[in-house]
């Protein structure tokens, strides 16, 4: 049996790929910096990150779906402290994780592991400059790590989605939402379950020729 580790998993997209997955038979672990989980964990800290790792084994598959929104607001108008606790959590933890997870996965011969970016990193979003800055970085995370990791048999992807119906749309700026809304083509947000649908693909044996790749899932927004 197969062993997941969703990072993120108290809520939201992280807790409705946790569910798929599990659903598939696959033992999940589920971890959160708060909230009732398996591993409490804070992405951001470094050395947390790699306690857990030298604490466990038998990790085949890394779901990243820890995050925050960021501020809303123009990088002008961008305080230090919003740009690094963003940057920390969304680029720094995802880095953390995969660095982690990739050296214990390649001793092993075989991993996935599942980014959870955003549309926001290809395009950059209006008043979210410093959230874009994250997902953008971890596209580009990935995008190294999958060549990296290509022959090892640890299998690393990315999925961009646009806005997704859960808890941090609701800490969006009225303005932001319906900007991201008008933007739909399908004309309305996408719903956490379809997300963990294409997770539960890109984590399974059936990838077997896709790495460091990035996967839309924005109801018809992304044109590349
Ligand atoms: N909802 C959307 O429209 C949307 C769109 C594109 C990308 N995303 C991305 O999807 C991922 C999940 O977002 P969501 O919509 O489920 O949001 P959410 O707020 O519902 O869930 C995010 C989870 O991350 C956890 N988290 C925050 N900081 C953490 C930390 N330092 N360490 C560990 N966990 C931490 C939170 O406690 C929460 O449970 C995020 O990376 C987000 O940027 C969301």
């Amino acid at each position: 049996m197969r062993t997941a580790l969703i990072i993120g998993a108290g809520k939201g997209l992280g807790l409705a790929i946790a569910e798929r997955l599990a659903a598939d038979g696959i033992r999940v672990i589920r971890s959160d910096i708060a909230g009732n989980v398996d591993v409490t964990l804070d992405v951001s800290k470094s050395a947390d990150v790699e306690t857990f790792f030298a604490s466990t084994s038998g990790v085949d598959i890394l779901v990243n779906s820890a995050g925050i929104a960021g501020p809303s607001s123009a990088v002008t108008e961008t305080s230090d402290a919003e740009w690094h606790r963003t940057i920390e959590v969304n680029l720094n933890g995802t880095f953390y994780m995969c660095r982690a997870a990739a050296r214990h996965m390649a001793a092993r011969g075989w991993g996935r592991i599942a980014n959870i970016a955003s549309i926001a990193g290809k395009e950059g979003n209006p008043m979210q400059g410093t959230y874009s800055a994250s997902k953008a970085g971890v596209i580009g995370l990935t995008k190294s790590m999958g060549k990296e990791m290509a022959a090892t048999g640890v299998i690393i992807n990315a999925i961009a989605p646009g806005l997704i119906d859960t808890e941090m749309v609701s800490h969006m700026s009225e303005a932001n939402r319906a900007r991201s809304l008008g933007k739909i083509p399908m004309g309305r947000m996408g719903q956490s379950p379809e997300v963990a649908e294409l997770v539960a693909w890109l984590v399974s044996d059936k990838v077997t020729f896709s790495t460091g790749a990035v996967y839309d899932i924005s109801g018809g927004r992304a044109t590349y």
